[in-house]
């Protein structure tokens, strides 16, 4: 079969995953809660032909927090309003399976799938059990998250399947609004969620939204295997090669095609048009940090050429099949837009235009068919 892709993502995280970043003149001190900062992030990515913008999350906050996790928007909420000002991006935001509700989560994203006509995604993570405490759930533990995390994912794929295609049939002369009898209650009932449905959304232009999953543990990639369709991972080569081999493994034990789960690592490059103009970009990131401080270099740093030949033997060695870049210096996806993104464009490997209008679609994953489709 033929290699699909290479799919690139943007992190749009607000002022940074990191302490300082803030503090550089051209990030607004507040971007993690202003909106047009958003959307002129967004605007960006999609003028780059970036599949997605995937939102990372935090459902709880400690000491030591990163300043972009102390005031920060809600992750549908936000993509909302980015899905009015874009066309073709994707739009995956993080919601945790541990705290959250089954029937809200399905709910919510499905909406926004149908707001942006087809191009939403949900991270579904267990996240650390932190977070418990702000939830009402301060009687479960560390031991309950993955169980959960189970029950959670078969109620909403459950969900997401209440109406089939064509349940609604909506003609006005013959009165006839719908079909009942493509209408389907799941009627779940677990050890942590009981459900009965069905969903008041019915299915969208890409069938349902792309399923995402992070983690790393056996009892991630046991779960991961059967309802995951994106893998967020750590951005280790040799790591992900071992991870990547137990993962498909498991996926093809499930009967599913291993080539339906796409591999997405996240990195913060840094470029310049030379490798010397990259180290006087770190060395300014560094500039804001408290003396004596080094930031490690990142794995993708360097020369526009540079960075793009890693790029490619990652996705030719089958540990990235998406991209996903954040940025930790301020101009870090305009850098990569107009340096890298042409060089893997030349290279054939990266899209010059879209391909679809779904999420999905530009994915390249199958679409998925209703459960009850005779
Ligand atoms: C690549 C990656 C991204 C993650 N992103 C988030 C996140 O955005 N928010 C969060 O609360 N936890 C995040 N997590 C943490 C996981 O939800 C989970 O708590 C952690 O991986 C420990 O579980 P595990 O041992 O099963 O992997 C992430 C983990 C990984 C590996």
């Amino acid at each position: 079969m033929e290699r699909r892709k290479l799919k690139l993502g943007g992190i749009i995280d607000g002022v940074g995953w990191n302490h300082t970043g803030w503090r550089h003149p051209d990030i607004p001190a507040d971007a993690s809660e202003n909106v047009d900062y958003y959307v002129q992030k967004a605007i960006q990515l999609e003028q780059g032909k970036f599949d997605l913008i995937f939102l990372a999350d935090v459902s709880h906050i400690g000491p030591g927090m990163i300043p972009h996790y102390l005031s920060m928007f809600e992750g549908v909420s936000i993509l909302s309003a980015l899905s009015m000002v874009t066309h073709s991006i994707g739009l995956a935001a993080t919601i945790a399976t541990s705290y959250a509700d089954p029937f809200t989560v399905a709910r919510q994203i499905a909406s926004l799938d149908k707001i942006s006509k087809g191009r939403a995604g949900w991270n579904a993570i267990t996240s650390n059990p932190g977070g418990l405490a702000n939830y009402s759930r301060s009687h479960l533990s560390k031991a309950d998250l993955y169980p959960m995390k189970k029950e959670f994912l078969e109620i909403v794929e459950g969900l997401w399947d209440s109406y089939e295609d064509d349940a609604f049939i909506r003609d006005k002369g013959s009165g006839i609004f719908f079909d009942p009898s493509k209408m389907h209650p799941i009627n779940y009932s677990g050890n942590y969620f009981s459900v009965e449905g069905p969903l008041n959304v019915s299915r969208s232009r890409q069938g349902r939204p792309v399923v995402f999953q992070a983690g790393t543990s056996l009892d991630f990639m046991n779960v991961a295997a059967k309802h995951a369709e994106v893998i967020m991972a750590p951005g280790d080569f040799d790591y992900l090669k071992g991870f990547v081999f137990e993962l498909k493994k498991r996926v093809q034990n499930q009967g599913r095609s291993p080539n339906d789960l796409l591999i997405m690592p996240s990195h913060s490059p840094i470029v310049g048009e030379t490798e010397k103009e990259a180290l006087e970009k770190l060395r300014e990131m560094e500039s804001w940090m408290p003396k004596g401080y080094r930031m490690p270099k990142p794995t993708l740093m360097g020369s526009a050429e540079n960075v793009a030949e890693k790029i490619e033997h990652w996705y030719r060695a089958g540990v990235m099949d998406i991209l996903l870049i954040r940025q930790d210096y301020p101009a870090g996806f305009e850098d990569f837009i107009q340096l890298v993104v042409p060089i893997l464009q030349d290279k054939g490997i990266f899209r010059k235009e879209y391909e679809d209008n779904t999420l999905r679609g530009n994915l390249e994953l199958p679409y998925p068919e209703n459960r009850y489709k005779k």
